[in-house]
């Protein structure tokens, strides 16, 4: 029986691929590569030693993935795939609609008509909105959505919440994702962003290696210590630990469970700034900028409960984060050269 991870060949699916074959799992990835490169799989098997069976198809395609529960033995789906700029679900709604909740729809009619009845969804911290307490549980109400990729996360938790309720031979989980950064120790797979990056982590690294002149930080009047926003950095090595942890509970018959990933600290921007320096000696030049809209001043985790029920821990501190990240993004300037 095997494990199939959707979006396989993008960021946090390539490092969980690594820790599944390393636990000794057999794994199928379907990737359309819409944002990600073939590359990353053959690093990973440089990595493991052991090949996954690709799959180069879009999960909107009924018929690719027929053809894909036919063939392979499937007993678990890993679901990664789906579109997750923030920024350009705003310009593009239908297309982040429609790929992020259709295709999670096809996919999941697909594995009921193969009985495939396990999965395990990337969700987001997003799903909480301005959570009202820090660090945040699990049972926090969710709130307000500030983009439409936010949206398809907090509609899709619901959908596949409803599926289990409506037929418990389901078992669902659903993964809340905090702020993943960091990259695998050998520097060989990585975060590799299209064009200029969104996000904090990719953007500081591009300063870093001389890509981009300076990095804004967006805003310092927030209601923070030094002014600006805090987050729950969470090394990509420790995701890809949850992912083979949860596997552990489908495997004991889960249910519905819903759980954080993230360390339980918070870190702000220029915290991280420091750190990034601190830990890899190279200096990023840096200026205020204005906020950036809906971004909320403080969001950190608490993870106790994956720890009660996953036996999941976070391992990996801030500066391995910043370090691991440099040793990507310097041994790879260009990423994976698509
Ligand atoms: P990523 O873009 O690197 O990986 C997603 C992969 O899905 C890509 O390889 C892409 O080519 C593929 N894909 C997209 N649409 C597809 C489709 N229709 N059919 C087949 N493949 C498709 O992103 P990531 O950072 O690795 O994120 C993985 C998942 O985790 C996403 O669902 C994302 O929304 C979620 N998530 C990410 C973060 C983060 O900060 N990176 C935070 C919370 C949640
Ligand atoms: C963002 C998304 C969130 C998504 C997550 C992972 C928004 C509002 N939220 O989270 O939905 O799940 O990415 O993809 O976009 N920062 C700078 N300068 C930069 C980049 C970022 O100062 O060039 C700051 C931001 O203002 C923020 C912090 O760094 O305070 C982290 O930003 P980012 O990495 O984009 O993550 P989130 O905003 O937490």
């Amino acid at each position: 029986m095997a494990i199939l991870v959707t979006g396989g060949a993008g960021y946090i699916g390539s490092h969980t691929v690594v820790e599944l074959q390393n636990a000794g799992y057999d794994v199928v990835v379907v990737d359309n590569l819409s944002n990600a490169s073939e590359e990353s799989l053959k690093r990973v098997e440089k990595i493991t030693g052991k090949p996954a069976a690709f799959y180069k198809a879009d999960i909107l395609d009924r018929e690719a993935l027929e053809e894909i529960f036919t063939k392979e033995k499937i007993e678990t789906v890993i679901h990664f795939a789906g579109l997750k700029a923030v920024g350009e679900s705003v310009e593009k709604p239908w297309e982040y609609y429609n790929n992020n909740i259709t295709g999670t729809l096809t996919l999941v009619d697909v594995m009921r008509k193969h009985n495939v009845k396990n999965i395990i969804f990337s969700s987001s911290a997003t799903v909480y909105g301005t959570p009202k307490q820090v660090p945040v549980t699990e049972d926090a109400p969710k709130g307000e959505c500030t983009n439409p990729y936010g949206w398809t996360k907090s509609m899709l938790e619901q959908i596949l919440t409803d599926i289990q309720k409506a037929d418990n031979e389901w078992n669902v989980i659903l993964l809340r994702y905090f702020n993943p950064i960091g990259a695998h120790k050998s520097g060989s797979i990585g975060e590799n962003p299209n064009g200029i990056p969104n996000n904090l982590m990719p953007y500081i690294t591009q300063v870093a290696v001389g890509k981009l002149k300076e990095l804004g930080v967006f805003g310092d009047d927030y209601p923070t210590p030094d002014g600006t926003c805090i987050r729950d950095y969470i090394h990509v090595l420790d995701l890809a630990s949850g992912h083979v942890k949860a596997l552990k509970k489908i495997e004991e018959k889960a249910g519905l469970c819903i759980y954080n990933l993230g360390t339980g600290i918070g870190y702000s921007v220029l915290d991280v700034i420091h750190n990034f320096e601190e830990a890899t000696g190279v200096k990023v030049p840096y200026s205020i900028k204005p906020r950036r809209a809906g971004d909320i001043p403080e969001n950190y985790s608490n993870a106790e409960k994956a720890y009660r029920e996953l036996g999941w821990k976070a391992q990996y501190g801030i500066k391995e984060m910043c370090e691991d990240s440099w040793r990507w993004q310097s041994k790879n300037p260009e990423g994976y050269g698509k």
